[in-house]
């Protein structure tokens, strides 16, 4: 039987798909990600690994898991955590899980978009300090979407799938990403809502920085379910409270799954648990993706979504 390492326990349906096909070594250790010096040991003689997006996996990975080592299937779209040009250069395939998320995600970055502009976070936990309170025209007053502008930067499927839900709220869309939209500076400067769906690279990191949040305007929104390093999280704390921009909502994190401690103060910031495909429906699809594409590389098969085909050839 094939050798496997799974990094974190999936939903029922995935881990029943892995009973008899291979035989499971299934990391239940405490919810942070597993200690890397436990990664290292237990991916030694593994055929295939199913990885989480907070574990790293790199050279220093691949020597301790050694040459039978034939997939490292992702439990995401993301793979960031991967270094996939070494995977290829050892002959190693590397799957992600696309597609299946994408509705998810895009809800999620609603939900935090109306969190933000209606204050919707801050009004619940005001509640829940029994402060008293008395409706007024004064209060707690967001910002409305009808007829406003939404910025999208990085335009795949979760960026397209977000546009198309800003029809049905009136707001006029325009986007950035590497194959074109409109130049970068031109959405920070026009964009009510700016919501992010680039992939990590070191070209986008930080891509959300001091000098961006003060040529964003007063009013603006701006929402994150891509990637936690994409913004500059003590930078966004300081344009929070120094009122350079609105709101912000953050469903990833620059050190995940740390949050930056100077934003926990700050009404203005929606913070989730990274929730953004954390739906019944699409965690099981993402378990089942992310397991077939274990058992096809394991058993020399092409997987269906395959971020470095080049091993192939
Ligand atoms: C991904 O798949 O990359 C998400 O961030 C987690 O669902």
């Amino acid at each position: 039987m094939p050798q496997v390492l799974v990094t974190r326990e999936m939903v029922d349906e995935a881990m029943h798909a892995l009973e008899g096909q291979c035989e499971v070594d299934l990391y239940t250790g405490p919810p942070e990600a597993m200690p890397r010096d436990e990664f290292l040991k237990r991916a030694n003689g593994k055929d295939g690994l199913l990885t989480m997006l907070s574990e790293r996996v790199d050279a220093e990975l691949l020597d301790a898991a050694g040459p039978q080592l034939k997939i490292v299937a992702n439990h995401a779209v993301g793979y960031d955590n991967i270094d996939v040009a070494e995977c290829t250069r050892r002959g190693v395939l590397v799957a992600n899980t696309p597609d299946v998320l994408t509705e998810a995600t895009a809800d999620l970055t609603w939900a935090l978009i109306l969190a933000c502009v209606r204050r919707i976070a801050e009004g619940d936990r005001f509640l829940r300090t029994e402060t008293p309170w008395i409706w007024g025209p004064r209060m707690m007053l967001g910002h409305e979407l009808y007829g406003k502008t939404l910025g999208i930067v990085g335009y795949g499927r979760i960026g397209q799938a977000t546009a198309k839900r800003a029809e049905g709220f009136g707001m006029r869309v325009i986007h950035n990403s590497r194959s074109g939209g409109v130049p970068f500076d031109t959405l920070i400067a026009e964009s009510d809502v700016i919501s992010v769906h680039a992939p990590l690279t070191p070209e986008t990191k930080h891509l959300f920085n001091a000098d961006v949040f003060t040529r964003m305007k007063p009013t603006a929104v701006l929402v994150n379910t891509a990637r936690g390093p994409l913004v500059d999280e003590a930078a966004l704390a300081r344009a929070l409270r120094a009122g350079e921009i609105f709101a912000a909502g953050l469903d990833v994190f620059e050190r995940e799954p740390q949050v930056e401690k100077t934003l926990l103060d700050l009404d203005n910031v929606t913070l989730v648990p990274h929730l953004g495909s954390a739906t019944v429906q699409t965690r099981a699809a993402m378990g089942l993706f992310a397991v077939e594409n274990l058992l096809n590389g394991i058993a020399g098969h092409r997987p269906r979504a395959l971020v470095n085909p080049e091993v192939l050839t």
